[in-house]
């Protein structure tokens, strides 16, 4: 998921505990009754879910079923053409299903013989050291509603698409899950909110926004750009700097609008090396030493 408040619709809680969700004027599903009500039951559901549960069932409409296969279809071509070899990788292991929209659990008993990983139910923005906390137990917090089925297409905020063909597909494979663990032990070393915000970017910049070079073009290994049709287009002609891990843990970015900065790794094994190393390493004193050499 995306961890920034800025992008996620607030959810308030009435004494009984029931979520409303608080959609923005210009959401696709503002003045749609039946889709807030939806919403409003599922962040309910989650925020009554607890550790060990299983997670509880989304009543998905035919209309959101539709949204799913739409998508898949617009990206099936797109990840052939843009995606790294080891998403597709990923993909090829997980076979999601691509004619209706699957249930997170179902997806964690299809990822979990792969490398061990499970969603677990968020109801809204996740604080950044529980999200990436849960990570080093091999836990992935999910929202669960879909986009609004007038903008298949479009979504504001990170809906099931993000997190299951974005995610998910990277779940299932080891060499990503490794840099999950790695950045989710970084989250639980660190200490301060600056160190936290220093390894989150980091992993904004790779594990949701990275690309590389890969066979002489540059291809994306990062879940944000792989689950949306629209960004999967444009990557390519993005600013494109090499990967940097004092940049991508200081560059401010906007989640509202086409990323149009981007860090390319030479290779998934440089991410590995680069990023990975970090991740298995940092702590706040290496932080500051880190940020303290581009104002040196
Ligand atoms: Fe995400």
């Amino acid at each position: 998921m995306f961890e920034e408040a800025q992008y996620f619709a607030p959810v308030v809680a009435d004494a009984d505990g029931n979520l409303t969700v608080q959609l923005g004027k210009g959401h696709p599903g503002f003045a749609d009754p039946v889709y807030r009500e939806r919403r409003d039951r599922l962040a309910t559901l989650a925020s009554q879910w607890k550790p060990g549960e299983p997670v509880p069932t989304a009543d998905y409409t035919d209309a959101e079923h539709e949204v799913w296969r739409v998508v898949c279809e617009a990206l099936e071509a797109k990840h052939e053409k843009y995606a790294s070899r080891v998403f597709l990788e990923g993909k090829d292991l997980l076979k999601l299903p691509t004619d209706r929209v699957p249930q997170l659990e179902e997806v964690s008993d299809l990822l979990e013989p792969l490398t061990g990983f499970r969603y677990q139910p968020a109801a809204g923005l996740v604080p950044l050291r529980d999200f990436y906390g849960a990570l080093a137990d091999k836990r992935f917090w999910s929202t669960q509603y879909i986009r609004h089925h007038s903008v298949p297409l479009y979504t504001p905020e990170p809906d099931v698409l993000h997190e299951v063909v974005g995610h998910g597909n990277t779940l299932a494979h080891p060499r990503y899950t490794a840099l999950y663990e790695a950045a989710g032990r970084a989250a639980r070393r660190v200490e301060s909110d600056a160190a936290l915000q220093f390894v989150s970017k980091v992993f904004w910049f790779t594990l949701e926004f990275g690309v590389l070079h890969e066979d002489g073009e540059l291809r994306t290994y990062g879940a944000g750009i792989l689950s949306s049709p629209g960004e999967i287009e444009e990557f390519r002609g993005m600013r494109i700097e090499p990967l940097d891990l004092v940049r991508m843990g200081t560059t401010e970015y906007d989640i509202t609008v086409y990323q149009d900065l981007l860090y390319a790794a030479e290779s998934f094994d440089q991410v590995e090396d680069v990023v990975g190393s970090f991740w298995d390493t940092c702590d706040d004193d290496s932080i500051e030493s880190l940020k303290a050499r581009t104002t040196a």
